[in-house]
């Protein structure tokens, strides 16, 4: 039976990640945040004291980067970055970064290549878009704006949790918008994607959901 390429897309705080890695753990596929990828080399320009829109610097630095965003932990050149880059200054710093088309390009392939014999879980922006338009089942993962805030305000793993809900649900708007207008891969529903609204629905719940989904899809393959 061929590994699956699952992709899985949507806003942030709608929840891909908590669902993104319960699925792959339950299929023992590889799980890829590449939201991680982008905040990494976002981390690395800020530290190197690189313009956030010098497309030629932060692309060179995404080239040479030797980035790790697999179990849960996320390196860059070594650096164990895991806790650093989930904080509302990288926030910014990554929707700067992934604007940058030559950037998306760079990590783009090195998606591609992570993906390339399947058995993979991917949750991103582009993933069932761009990254992978021929995946084996593409996720579009969605919930209500203030449920996006609550679920992002009381993540431990990001430092936004200090910063109270509506301070939150501000720069959710403000990313939401940077990531659907941006002309390098926006945000969108791709083609033949299942959109999941999950919002009031508890994370078994949806995890359960896209697990019938799989199960489907390889039935279908198998047959
Ligand atoms: O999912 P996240 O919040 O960790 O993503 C960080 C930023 O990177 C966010 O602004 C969206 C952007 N991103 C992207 O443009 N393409 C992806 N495949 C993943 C993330």
């Amino acid at each position: 039976m061929k590994p699956l390429i699952i992709a899985i897309d949507g806003p942030s705080g709608a929840g891909k990640g908590t669902v993104a890695r319960a699925v792959a753990g339950a299929l023992g596929y590889r799980h890829v945040d590449t939201g991680a990828m982008y905040r990494a080399v976002a981390w690395k320009a800020v530290r190197d004291g690189l313009g956030l829109d010098d497309e030629a610097a932060v692309a060179d630095l995404a080239t040479a980067a030797v980035l790790g965003v697999e179990g849960g932990s996320v390196s860059i050149d070594g650096h164990d970055v895991t806790r650093e880059i989930r904080t509302s200054d990288i926030d910014r710093a990554a929707a700067a970064v992934a604007r940058l088309p030559r950037v998306r390009e760079i990590l783009v392939a090195r998606q591609r290549a992570y993906g390339q014999s399947g058995g993979v879980v991917m949750e991103g922006r582009d993933i069932g878009s761009i990254v992978f338009p021929d995946a084996d089942l593409k996720i579009y993962l969605d919930a209500s704006p203030e449920e996006r805030a609550r679920r992002r305000a009381a993540d431990p793993a990001h430092s936004g949790g200090r910063e109270g809900q509506a301070a939150v649900a501000q720069s959710i708007a403000a990313r939401d918008q940077a990531d659907r207008t941006r002309t390098s891969s926006p945000l969108m529903v791709p083609d033949g994607a299942v959109v999941i609204d999950t919002t009031g629905m508890p994370v078994a719940a949806v995890v359960e959901r896209v697990m019938a989904l799989v199960s489907a899809r390889l039935g279908a393959t198998t047959r």
